[in-house]
């Protein structure tokens, strides 16, 4: 049985080159999915990879996340479909082994540094009633 994934990255389909009608988000996703098996096991495992319309980063074409559960997330742009997957094959590998997710600028790859849209803290939501359980 293929084991479910912790982690997944999402790219935007609807993000279109600078000055261009042309959306890359898709070869964007092929490539990175191409590149996530190449890594093995542990990373393509790991990761589910999918596309959405819009993130919400449209002036910084592409845009790509990285969500786990109980993990800080991250939105990146300016992603380059023919010159950043090595990067963001880095991250994930990075990005897995993180216990918040949460990691400074400077620990990321190089290009992910200044393309980074935000970096949202984990959300652990504790209901009213686990509350009440715990006291
Ligand atoms: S169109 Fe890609 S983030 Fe909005």
């Amino acid at each position: 049985m293929t084991p479910m994934p912790n982690h997944s990255i999402t790219v935007c389909t609807s993000c279109r080159h600078k000055g261009t009608t042309c959306k890359p988000g898709f070869q964007l996703i092929e490539k990175l999915k191409d590149a996530i098996e190449a890594a093995g096991d542990a990373v393509s495992d790991d990761f589910e990879i999918s596309g959405v319309a819009c993130m919400a980063g449209c002036d910084r074409p592409c845009t790509v996340a990285y969500h786990g559960s109980r993990k800080a997330a991250y939105l990146f742009g300016d992603i380059d479909p023919d010159a950043d997957v090595d990067a963001l094959v880095t991250f994930a590998r990075q990005y897995a082994t993180l216990n918040d997710g949460w990691c400074n600028a400077s620990a990321r790859p190089q290009k992910l540094r200044a393309a980074t849209l935000a970096r949202v803290p984990a959300a652990i939501i504790a209901m009213e009633a686990d509350v009440g359980r715990a006291s």
